[in-house]
């Protein structure tokens, strides 16, 4: 079974995507990235995009996709510690167990070196 089934499917990553860009579109630091971006549309595409990092696409992804979305954001190694602690903090929060969580953040972290694109 993939983790997408395991814990709940399109309604558990809704509300995932949903609790973390809450925090995330006016935290301190980040809220700058976004404040050009059409937030809904961001939303849209990131609940794709974790369904098809959990392991049932409701899109597939060509290779490129993350990497093209943030060449020209400029997002520090700092910034991508923090974007990936919420969302961290929000996998735990909806009760998902820590050998998944490692896992996913697991995936999270290994598109680290297409995100960062400042020192
Ligand atoms: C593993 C980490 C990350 C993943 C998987 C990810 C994924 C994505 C995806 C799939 C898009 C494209 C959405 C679309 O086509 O509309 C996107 C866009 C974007 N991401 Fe990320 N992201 C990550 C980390 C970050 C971080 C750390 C930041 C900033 C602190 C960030 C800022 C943005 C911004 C500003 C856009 C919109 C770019 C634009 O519309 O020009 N992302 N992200």
């Amino acid at each position: 079974m993939t983790l997408f089934d395991k814990y709940g499917g399109v309604n558990t990553v809704i509300t995932l995507i949903n609790n973390f860009y809450s925090r995330v579109f006016v935290h301190p630091n980040l809220r700058r990235y976004f404040s050009d971006v059409d937030q809904e549309q961001l939303k849209y595409h990131q609940i794709q995009y974790v369904a098809y990092l959990l392991g049932k696409p409701l899109k597939v992804f060509p290779d490129g996709y993350v990497k093209n979305a943030h060449h020209r954001v400029e997002i520090t190694a700092h910034s991508f510690d923090q974007v990936a602690t919420i969302f961290r903090e929000e996998l735990m929060s909806m009760g998902v167990e820590m050998p998944d969580v490692d896992t996913v953040m697991g995936l999270i972290e290994s598109h680290r070196k297409h995100v960062v694109t400042r020192a």
